[in-house]
Order: C-alpha cells, then sequence, then structure tokens
C-alpha cells in the first residue's frame, strides 16, 4: 500500500518504474492527456507502451520534435479514489523525478463562456479548485520539505510565454484556441444547470473533474505548466432548456477532435526551446 505522502514510497515508485524502462525512464517534459486525448502518445514514433503494473494507465517514454518526453495516457480521478488528490496527483511527482520540468496537462471540458463551440480548443489562463478551497489539497498533511515549500503561491500556476507561445501556434495552424478560466469539480455527476451559471458569475469559462491537484504539485515541485481543455460539450446553464451530458458524448467529442488537439501539442513542442 503506497502512501502518497511519503517521499521515501515515491522514490521506491520510481525506482520500480526504472527497473522495468531503464534508461529509458528520463524525459524534460511530461504530458497527460485527458479524455480521449490518449492519441498525443502516438506522437511519439517507434517506442512499445511500457504498462506500469498496478495501473490501468500507460507510461510512455520517447521523443517528440527533439524533445524527451514521458506521455502519461490515462489519469487518476478524484473521484474514483475517495477525494485523495495527493495519490490522484502522485504520477506529477513520479515524473518529476525522471527530470521532468514542463508539464503539458490537457482534459476534456464543458464550455461556459457563449463563444465556445463543440470542439474548440482552450488555452488554461488560471484555474477555480473547488475541492483544493475546500480542504482537500493534496497538499494538505505533513509537508516533506523535500517535496517543495508548504506554502505554494499558485499566482503563475499556467506559465504565461508557454500559453503565448501556443497562441502562436493556435495562428499558424488556423485553429480555434482561447485563454480561460478552469474550474475543477469534484464529480463524478454532471454539474446542474445552476451550479453551472454559478460558475459563470464567477467568471469561469470551462469546467471539468481533473487537472488541478495536478498543477498545483507541479508547482509545488517547480514544474512550469500548460494547461489546454477540448471543449466537448456545451453545459447546460437553463433548467427548463437543458440536455443531457454523457461520458459517451465526451469522449466522442474528445475522440473526433483528439487528432487537432495532438497536431497543436505536436506544433507547441516544435517551437519550445530544447532543454
Ligand atoms: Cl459539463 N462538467 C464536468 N464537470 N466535466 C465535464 C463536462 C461538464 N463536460 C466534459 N467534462
Amino acid at each position: 500500500q503506497i502512501d502518497p505522502r511519503s517521499y521515501e514510497d515515491l522514490l521506491i515508485i520510481a525506482a520500480t518504474i526504472r527497473e522495468i524502462a531503464g534508461d529509458r525512464a528520463q524525459a524534460d517534459i511530461g504530458i497527460i492527456c485527458g479524455s480521449g486525448l490518449g492519441g498525443l502518445g502516438n506522437l511519439i514514433p517507434g517506442f512499445p507502451p511500457l504498462h506500469v503494473p498496478g495501473h490501468k494507465g500507460i507510461m510512455l517514454f520517447g521523443r517528440i520534435a527533439g524533445h524527451r518526453v514521458v506521455c502519461l495516457q490515462g489519469r487518476f480521478h478524484p473521484y474514483e479514489y475517495n477525494m485523495n488528490l495527493a495519490l490522484c496527483a502522485l504520477p506529477v511527482r513520479v515524473i518529476h523525478q525522471f527530470g521532468v520540468r514542463t508539464l503539458l496537462v490537457s482534459n476534456a471540458a464543458g464550455g461556459i463562456n457563449p463563444n465556445f463551440q463543440y470542439g474548440d480548443l482552450m488555452l488554461i489562463k488560471d484555474h477555480i479548485f473547488l475541492p483544493g478551497l475546500a480542504g482537500m489539497s493534496p497538499l494538505v498533511g505533513i509537508n516533506d520539505d523535500r517535496f517543495g515549500a508548504r506554502f505554494v503561491s499558485v499566482h503563475d500556476s499556467y506559465d504565461r510565454s508557454f500559453r503565448k507561445l501556443a497562441l502562436d501556434v493556435a495562428t499558424n495552424q488556423g485553429i480555434r484556441v482561447f485563454e480561460g478560466i478552469y474550474v475543477m469539480c469534484g464529480g463524478p455527476q454532471y454539474e446542474s444547470p445552476a451550479e453551472v451559471s454559478l460558475f459563470k458569475t464567477v467568471g469561469a469559462d470551462a469546467l471539468g473533474m481533473s487537472t488541478c491537484h495536478e498543477v498545483t504539485v507541479a508547482r509545488q515541485c517547480g514544474i512550469k505548466v500548460l494547461g489546454m481543455s477540448l471543449i466537448t460539450n456545451i453545459a447546460n446553464l437553463d433548467a427548463d432548456n437543458s440536455v443531457e451530458v454523457s461520458h459517451e458524448e465526451v469522449l466522442q467529442a474528445a475522440s473526433e477532435n483528439g487528432a487537432r488537439a495532438a497536431q497543436f501539442v505536436k506544433g507547441i513542442l516544435e517551437k519550445l526551446p530544447l532543454a
């Protein structure tokens, strides 16, 4: 049984993966693929998937555009793990052990901003981390200083120069990309129209059930972050005029738009300076 707050356990996990992957277990850039966006891993030529024991996810090491990357296909959602956010964010600390200092994180999200259309991409400019605000932060508990600071400033979580670079890539590729505020809800139920209206009132642009815990841990480690949401559906705002939101629809939307998202990420990696 892993204790996600134990630095010794983190070292054991990293050593176990190194036993399997050998010298391949090194990377400068980590990529966490959101629902249906696992196709990003297909950008890595020539490397067989590495199945990490005990996880249904896949950890791929390889190169994209000359960068050494590690791609996590699949993630741990807090609603699946009794809101154990430190556990769910553990992969970020693991890839930090492998050298990662830049994280590209993606998710499927519901659009709130009325300008958003199905299939749009939103660069995350800032977030509202609801579970974190309510005491379910991955950083609660006694802090081992080897993880980083006790009190972490998240004022600059989504690196400005990365966002600017990504917007330039979007312009070059002629794709619809916006910047906006992402809200992480606990889920797993989708939000009611009144809840979505609440978030709209406070300036949120998209909402989902992931990402903020990973970004918070990344910032504690000193990892720079670029985050993006694929808008898979338009969230309900009006109880008298609302539609069912389904996971199937979200996955379908992600697979229909995943290839464009992958090309966008590839374009970003081509522009990012090598470590
Ligand atoms: Cl509408 N809500 C949440 N929480 N997550 C989503 C979503 C909505 N659409 C895709 N993912």
